[in-house]
């Protein structure tokens, strides 16, 4: 049933991540026809943004070193947006050979995770992005920038909020269009995400140029959004099924699933295009394939097993 609550948006745009974030963290790598046939099941659920891959380096993330072969086979329409993850300028060059139009640099709040995940400082890896976005803007891409770890970090704790706004201003000034908050180990709880999001806006960065990006590892993924939603936020990230993690930070379980967040939106009366049906039939699908049920409440709920 649809009760709507006040002060919410009308429509939501779901940024689907399951294939990169969440097919990233598997043990097994997934066949490039399965990865394939899963963001077209996707698209088909009514999902228009999805994260599909990563062009970083292969020893890094090997269940993505198939990025070139997915984005050939993958079908094309104006409709569907395929951003990919982008490091450098290596990865940059490959995203363009092979007909990428948005990217997305991956940067973090704290110095432990920088180094872990991208062989980098803060600063080094700002300093690395910084040509990818100006050259990526020059060739007419859409930039996404991720900020991670925006509430807590495995080895460095607490996180203040004054460390994520320094990073996430030094992204936005390169010329990113929007910036995505990283909980990466689902640690946050909704008044830190609603000073969190004041903080930036009073930083200069607004609701309209943000999205939102929980794991749900502590199961705050869902108040979570809503309190972001309650702030204004439009774009919120989530994985089909719970699939995900990060490879580099061991604590990050799970991505908020995409059927909870579709059951929460639709129970309020907020839009979002996806055909929930469908997407778990998806994500079943997907389950079976990885030999292992899916993390997801609705998922669950909505098997045919359990009605
Ligand atoms: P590095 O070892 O410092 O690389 O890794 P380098 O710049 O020294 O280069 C070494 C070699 O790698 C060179 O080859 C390069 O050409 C090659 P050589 O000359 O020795 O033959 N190389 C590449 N090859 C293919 N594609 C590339 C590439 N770059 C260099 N793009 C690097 C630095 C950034 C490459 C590495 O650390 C890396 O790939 N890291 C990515 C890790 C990753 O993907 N982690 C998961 C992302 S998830 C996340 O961050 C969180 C998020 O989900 C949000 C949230 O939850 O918070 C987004
Ligand atoms: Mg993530």
């Amino acid at each position: 049933m649809r009760v709507p609550l006040s002060g919410l948006p009308g429509r939501v745009t779901i940024y689907e991540v399951g294939p990169r974030d969440g097919l990233q963290n598997e043990k097994a790598v997934v066949p490039v026809d399965v990865k394939s046939e899963f963001v077209t099941r996707l698209a088909d659920a009514g999902l228009r943004t999805i994260e599909t891959t990563s062009f970083v380096h292969p020893k890094w993330v090997p269940q993505l070193a198939d990025a070139e072969q997915l984005l050939d086979i993958l079908p094309r329409s104006p409709q569907l947006r395929y951003p990919v993850l982008v490091p450098n300028k290596r990865g940059l060059e490959r995203a363009l050979s092979n007909g990428v139009t948005e990217i997305a640099v991956f940067g973090s709040a704290t110095e432990t995770f920088a180094r872990r995940n991208l062989n980098r400082t803060v600063d080094e890896s700002l300093a690395m992005f910084a040509p990818v976005v100006d050259r990526a803007r020059a060739e007419g891409l859409w930039v996404r920038a991720y900020v991670s770890m925006v509430c807590g970090d495995p080895w460095e704790g607490d996180v203040p909020i004054s460390q994520v706004v320094s990073v996430a201003s030094r992204l936005m000034d390169m010329g990113c269009s929007q910036l995505s908050l990283g909980d990466t180990i689902g640690v946050g709880t909704p008044g830190h995400v609603t000073a969190l999001i004041g903080a930036l806006g009073e930083a200069g960065i607004g609701t309209e140029r943000l999205a939102v990006h929980f794991h749900d590892t502590y199961g705050q993924a869902l108040a979570n959004t809503l309190a972001a939603l309650q702030a204004g936020v439009t774009v919120v990230d989530a994985s089909a099924g719970g699939l995900g993690g990060c490879p580099y930070a061991e604590s990050a379980t799970g991505n908020l699933p995409t059927e909870d967040l579709v059951w929460m939106l639709h129970g309020l009366g907020v839009d979002t295009g996806v055909d929930l049906a469908k997407l778990a039939e998806t994500s079943r699908w997907m389950a079976g394939h990885l030999g292992r049920p899916s993390p997801s409440r609705v998922v669950q709920a909505l098997s045919p097993e359990s009605e």
